[in-house]
């Protein structure tokens, strides 16, 4: 396989003391991976070190097979990593065509194929993106980080505040994203259960350590998991 995303023994954190202790990670192209755990388990953690965001404590990082070095996220969204943090980051003054346009790079999808995929914002186009609802600019998000062409696609908290029949909309057409645009989806995502119903494989985190990785089938059944009582914890 070949991984957009590797991190090896990644320990990362704020203030020089790590809440994200030695991860090994990898996703591929095309595949969809969760990233899950309860609240405060170093999930968010995780995706700012791999943007470069964050400088890794220890560890290192790979996106599209070059290493990553700290304070240059620019550099890897240009190599082809779109990160959609949790909240949303959009410009809510600004259209919907506008903030896709914000995103588009030589070689992504076309306006019309992104419509395709997100066919409530085709009607929308000309609307201010601060109107959209909630589930709308979700869609937006992601619509603006498909149109650079990303070869490696980070999610973090996509259901944030959406209605679970959103999410149960929304999460098939990542899968679908995924498998069309040969992009590799490392998903950060409350709704357990849902989560793993089409993503093919996971990682569980908690306080920062990686206690479960398996297939998604395999992390459904855990028994393990459920004997802790951890999928318990979230929202399912
Ligand atoms: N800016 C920050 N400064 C200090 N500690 C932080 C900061 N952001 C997060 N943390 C701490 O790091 C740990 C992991 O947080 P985070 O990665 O946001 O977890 P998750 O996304 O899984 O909920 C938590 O204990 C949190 O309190
Ligand atoms: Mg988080």
């Amino acid at each position: 396989m070949s991984a957009v995303i590797r991190t090896t023994g990644l320990s990362a954190g704020y203030g020089g003391s790590a809440v994200l202790h030695k991860l090994d990670l990898e996703v591929g192209a095309g595949e969809v991976v969760s990233l899950l755990g309860p609240n405060g388990a170093g999930k968010t953690t995780t995706l700012l070190a791999i943007s470069g965001i964050l400088p890794p404590l220890a560890g290192k990082v790979e996106v599209l097979g070059e290493p990553v070095s700290a304070s240059e996220p620019h550099v890897n969204a240009r190599r082809g990593l779109a990160h959609v943090p949790e909240d949303r980051a959009l410009f809510f003054s600004l259209t919907v065509r506008e903030n896709i346009r914000l995103g588009q790079r030589s070689g992504g999808p076309s306006f019309e194929q992104l419509m395709e995929y997100f066919p409530a914002l085709a009607n929308r186009v000309s609307q201010r993106s601060g109107l959209l609802s909630g589930g709308e600019q979700q869609m937006l998000a992601l619509a603006r980080a498909l149109a650079g062409g990303p070869r490696a696609l980070m999610i973090d908290e996509m259901s944030l505040g959406l209605a679970p029949v959103i999410v149960e909309n929304l999460l098939p057409v990542v899968r679908r994203i995924a498998r069309e645009q040969a992009v590799g989806v490392l998903l950060v995502e409350q709704h357990v259960h849902l989560a793993l119903g089409i993503s093919d494989r996971g990682y569980v985190l908690r306080q920062g350590e990686l206690i479960a990785e398996g297939t998604a089938a395999e992390l459904q059944e855990s028994r393990q998991l459920l004997e802790a009582g951890y999928l318990g914890e979230l929202a399912v």
